[in-house]
């Protein structure tokens, strides 16, 4: 009989540091409780995360986090089954503070230890909403990182294509950073986008003419960069509705881009006949609405069910790290003192490396 479990999960790979409790079997568990602290204001002032300023305050909030975490699940440490911890890939001091915290916690509790992969966390995350099955297709897209996997088990993923430069996260950011916006850029940039003319500025849609599932998102902000300087020349300024107008027509670059490309992954992944097809996004950028209504209607298209889990669980949580680390506690595989932070760590081992996949650092 399949035993009900209970996991403490903790996140702290880049600038959120989050804790969560998750409940129940493979296939079949609930979110008790899932508490973020962001650092959204610590970093403003730079345009960026600054790695040394982010692990010293995941260093001074993990422990309160997840006191929240477990109090907001009514649960003591000595009801959690196991402790799951993000153990790469990410920035490295975030990372570290993390692991130390669990093996902390796990070396006082006596619990065991699960060291998790970020990416695995957001990719399992269809399993966690929706008790999706394998094999789907999974599109993550984040800051740091973008891919398309056919998720097969817990720990078997192949990558079938991704950016083989900037991830569209980055973009987002870039373009937010070119237009005035705040960080992180992707909200703002969409938010802007709603008042905009998409077809106002015609910007380039790399690598559509190549028959694969690679994507290149670096030229799209030399591009904005042009456009903007060009209305700034023109008019010494940019209005408002000239902000709205570019990031209307650099989303509509990325759609466009996603729309070609995830078309590929899905007829690569079909071939495979899979009982019940599913494309699932996971990664931040899977909360912009014009990316998820433009796969939704393709996924319509072409008879696949569409997942795209709820807003918070697509941006970094600990409630995926939690439950991912279920999937592996689950399958008897555990983790020692030993665990080690990694700063890289692909999910599959296998495919050649794609050029670059992401300057900003290897996350998700
Ligand atoms: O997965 P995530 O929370 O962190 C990692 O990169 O690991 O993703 C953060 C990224 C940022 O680049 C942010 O600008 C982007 O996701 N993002 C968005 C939206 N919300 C967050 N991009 C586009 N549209 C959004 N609504
Ligand atoms: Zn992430």
């Amino acid at each position: 009989m399949r035993q009900t479990l209970t996991l403490l999960g903790i996140e702290s790979s880049c600038d959120d540091t989050a804790a969560a409790v998750v409940r129940g079997m493979a296939g079949d568990a609930e979110v008790v409780s899932s508490v973020v602290a962001g650092q959204t204001e610590l970093h403003a002032a730079y345009g960026g995360v600054v790695p040394e300023i982010a692990a010293r305050a995941h260093a001074e909030k993990l422990d309160i986090c997840i006191e929240q975490a477990l109090s907001q699940a009514n649960c003591n440490i000595s009801e959690i089954d196991a402790i799951a911890v993000t153990a790469g890939p990410g920035l490295i001091g975030g990372v570290l503070s993390g692991v130390m915290c669990a093996k902390g916690l796990a070396a006082a509790t006596g619990k065991p230890l699960v060291g998790v992969n970020h990416l695995a966390g957001h990719a399992l995350t269809p399993r966690l909403t929706d008790a999706c099955e394998f094999p789907y297709l999974m599109l993550l897209v984040s800051g740091g990182h973008c891919q398309f996997l056919i998720a097969r088990g817990p720990e078997d993923f192949s990558r079938l294509g991704g950016t083989i430069d900037d991830a569209p996260g980055e973009a987002f950011d870039k373009t937010a950073r070119l237009l005035g916006l705040p960080q992180p850029g992707g909200p703002h940039v969409e938010r802007s986008a709603e008042q905009g003319d998409a077809s106002r500025f015609p910007l380039p849609r790399p690598l559509l003419d190549r028959d694969d599932c690679n994507m290149s998102f670096s030229g799209l902000k030399t591009a904005i960069l042009r456009s903007r300087d060009a209305v700034v020349t023109e008019k010494s300024g940019l209005t408002e509705q000239d902000r709205a107008d570019l990031a209307a027509s650099f989303q509509a670059a990325i759609r466009d881009i996603f729309i070609v490309k995830t078309r590929r992954a899905l007829a690569l992944y079909l071939a495979e006949v899979p009982a019940a097809p599913v494309l699932a996004i996971a990664g931040g950028v899977a909360a912009n609405k014009g990316v998820r209504s433009a796969l939704e209607s393709l996924c319509l298209d072409m008879g696949v069910r569409f997942l795209a889990p709820p807003m918070a669980l697509c941006t970094d949580n600990a409630a995926m790290i939690a439950y991912a680390g279920l999937e592996r506690f689950a399958a008897g595989q555990l983790d020692d003192l030993r665990l080690s932070a990694r700063p890289r760590w692909p999910l599959d081992t296998t495919s050649p490396s794609l050029i670059g996949s992401g300057k900003k650092g290897a996350k998700a």
